[in-house]
């Protein structure tokens, strides 16, 4: 177990299932062009990974050849955590034709959103995942291999004795550390002020990670490669203040 992990958090556990998920499986029926694209797209995209108990864990033993996936060597990743309808993914994947990109969203739906605009775009270069993000991470993607992982908008959680599910933590930094290559940078996005607050204070004290922007008050730009989504949308609507934050893997 990584140090520092809480037992809310704890990811290794050898059932292949965590305790606290930073999700609620929603499976409401998918519209007929939402099941075609899935039907028609699944073997473009998709990879299947054994699960444990739950249909969106990750069995302990669980291993893809990112390299049969991809058809090419693979020595860097860009991972997106809950991804959503895929609008950053398939904007990332264009705009860089020569990276392989990994995505694990657990729900449907939204999955079946992505394929399709993947399809449509002719993107080739990423695949997705319908798994718990964290353990995919932590199972699937060996460690100094990722060149930038994207967590934008995460479900806020905002009950207090919910806040226990939120995806961003210590133990994630330190797994998302470990995970990064040397110079790897961790992009995160929220329209949500205390957990924005949250991710600064907890993703600060993460040894190995330093946020890019901490000589001009912690801060990111707005990447300009990241789309707004609906969820952005409703924050804007909403008058919450978006703001972004950059982490840089030391050496
Ligand atoms: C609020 S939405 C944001 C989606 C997208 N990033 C955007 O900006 O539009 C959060 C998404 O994360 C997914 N999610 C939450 N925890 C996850 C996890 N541990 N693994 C995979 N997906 C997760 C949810 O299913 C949901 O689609």
């Amino acid at each position: 177990m990584l140090a520092g992990m809480s037992q809310a958090h704890h990811m290794g556990d050898k059932s292949g299932t965590r305790s606290v998920v930073s999700y609620v499986r929603r499976s409401p029926r998918m519209n007929p062009s939402q099941r075609n694209a899935l039907t028609r797209l699944s073997s473009r995209y998709l990879v299947d990974v054994p699960h444990s108990e739950l249909s969106t864990s990750v069995a302990v033993h669980a291993h893809v050849d990112w390299a049969a996936q991809f058809g090419r060597p693979v020595d860097e990743l860009l991972v997106e955590i809950g991804s959503g309808t895929g609008d950053a993914l398939v904007a990332s994947a264009l705009a860089n034709p020569e990276a392989c990109l990994v995505a694990f969203e657990v729900y449907e739906r939204a999955v079946a959103s992505t394929v399709a605009k993947l399809d449509i775009a002719g993107a080739s270069n990423a695949r997705l995942l319908m798994v718990d993000g964290v353990q995919g991470l932590e199972r699937l993607i060996a460690p100094g291999t990722v060149r930038e992982l994207s967590t934008f908008f995460p479900d806020p959680w905002h009950k207090k004795r919910h806040h226990k599910r939120r995806l961003v933590s210590a133990s994630f930094g330190e797994l998302v550390a470990s995970r990064l290559v040397v110079g790897g940078r961790w992009l995160l996005a929220t329209d949500w002020p205390d957990y924005a607050e949250q991710m600064r204070s907890v993703l600060d004290a993460v040894p190995g990670l330093h946020n890019e922007y901490a000589d001009s008050g912690g801060w990111a730009p707005r990447p300009r490669s990241r789309p707004i989504t609906k969820f952005e949308s409703r924050g804007i609507a909403a008058g919450r203040p978006v703001v972004d934050l950059c982490y840089r893997r030391l050496p």
